[in-house]
Order: C-alpha cells, then structure tokens, then sequence
C-alpha cells in the first residue's frame, strides 16, 4: 500500500500516520521528521533547511525531492510506505510521480484531513512531541498516559521550535498557496480522499480506515 496523508499544518497528518504504521507495517517518511534529524545531526542540509523551518517557509524543492528519491530507494519502502509532509509544491507534486513512475509503482490513495485555519493555532501550540519516535500529543485533546512521556517508547515529550503562534502564521501561508492546489492534482489523479479531520482523533482514524478499505 503506497499511500500520502495530506493536510494543513497540524491538521494531524503525523498522528494519523502513526495508526497506518500500526495496521499495514508500512514505514512513515517524514520529511519533517527526515529535517528535524538533519538539524539534530548538523549536517549541511540540516543547516540550511534550518534558518527557512524556524521562519515556517517551505524548503527548497530541490532539496527536499533529493531526501525523498534517496528514502524510497531504500529497502524497508518496497512493500509501502506513507508519505507525511510531501509533496507540498506542485514541483514536489510532479517530481513524485516521475520517481514512483519509474519504479513502477502508484499511489494507491491520498488521505486529506480537512481542518479550518481557525482550529489550527490551537493544535499546534498546544502540541508535544516525542524528541525520540516523533510522535505527536496535544496537552487538552491527546494527553500522553504520563505527562511529558511519550507513550510509545517512554522518550521525553518537547515543544517543537516552530510550534509558535507567529510561525504557524507564516506555516498556513504556505500551505494555502503553495499546498492546497495539490488537493486539485490528486483530484483529477483519481486517489483523493478527503476526510473532516475536525473530529476526534479516534473518529478520524475510523473514517480513515473504511475510506481504505473501499
Ligand atoms: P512538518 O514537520 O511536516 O510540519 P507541518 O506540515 O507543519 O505539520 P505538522 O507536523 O505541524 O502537523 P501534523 O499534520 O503532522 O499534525 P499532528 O498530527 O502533529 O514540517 C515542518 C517544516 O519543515 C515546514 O514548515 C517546512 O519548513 C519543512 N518541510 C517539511 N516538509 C517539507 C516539504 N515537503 N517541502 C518543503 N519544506 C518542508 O497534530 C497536531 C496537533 O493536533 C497535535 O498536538 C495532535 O495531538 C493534535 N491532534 C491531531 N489530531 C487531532 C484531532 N483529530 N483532534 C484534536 N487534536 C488533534
Ligand atoms: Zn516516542
């Protein structure tokens, strides 16, 4: 199952990923969790995608397709994965599909969360993320079991640098106008699914499962 959960930042693209891991034993790519790791390391990309994260601006395409064509070329990915945070550009978009073409594979669905601008800021700033597997906890909708212990691997819980009310402005500018015409090209593909990602994370992952199972 080669699949792409789709959405604005916050929108719960990564919490839902985690249910997906879970049921087909696919790998997550995260190409903010891929960034995240690169900061950590210090390596050079991770030094240049920095100063464009901490601004909530998109990196460039360039890099970000590099990371990408490196991660599905991997072995864990021949029998599926999950895209999470890719593509976000039209660029991004097309770079997919002539990678996945030439492996001769397809997506088999893309999953959209659909959550207003206005829910969003609350999400993100009341988030916590685990600083080893990445998983995602909010401090009022979806506490950790132990607060500030992640539940899956029992890591410490952090705040994410760009989780602030100021980036996640520029994080939504973003992804209105360089994301959202993505929703239109998976459209017309004809492996759209777009889901009320409003309702309660439980609600969501139901929706999600019988969309998949169609
Ligand atoms: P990235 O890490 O991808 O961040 P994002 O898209 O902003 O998405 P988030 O991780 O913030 O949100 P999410 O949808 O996964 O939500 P979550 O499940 O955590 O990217 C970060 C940066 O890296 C970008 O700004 C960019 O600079 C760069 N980057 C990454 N990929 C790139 C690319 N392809 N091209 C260019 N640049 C790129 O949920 C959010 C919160 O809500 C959590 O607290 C969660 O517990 C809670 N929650 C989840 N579901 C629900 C629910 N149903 N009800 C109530 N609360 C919920
Ligand atoms: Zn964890």
């Amino acid at each position: 199952m080669n699949l792409m959960v789709f959405g604005a930042p916050g929108a719960g693209k990564g919490t839902q990923a985690k249910f997906l891991i879970e049921k087909y034993d696919i790998p997550q790519i995260s190409t903010g969790d891929i960034l995240r790791a690169a900061i950590a390391d210090k390596t050079d990309m991770g030094m240049e995608a920095k100063n464009f994260m901490d601004a909530g601006k998109l990196v460039p395409d360039s890099t970000i397709i590099g990371i990408i064509k490196d991660r599905l070329a991997q072995d864990d990915c021949k029998k599926g994965f999950i895209l999470d945070g890719f593509p976000r550009t039209l660029g991004q978009a097309e770079a997919l599909s002539e990678l996945m073409s030439n492996m001769n594979i397809s997506l088999d669905k893309v999953i959209s969360l659909n959550v207003p601008d206005e829910l969003i800021v609350g999400r993100i700033t009341g988030r916590r993320v685990c600083s080893s597997c990445g998983a995602s906890f909010h401090v009022d909708f979806n506490p950790s079991k132990k607060e500030d212990i992640c539940d899956y691997c029992e890591s410490e819980l952090i705040i994410r640098k760009d989780d602030n009310a100021e980036t996640v402005k520029s994080r939504l500018g973003a992804y209105h106008d360089q994301t959202a015409p993505l929703i239109d090209f998976y459209t017309k593909m004809g492996v759209m699914v777009e889901l009320d990602g409003t309702k309660d994370v439980s609600e969501v992952t139901a929706d999600m499962f019988t969309a998949l199972s169609k």
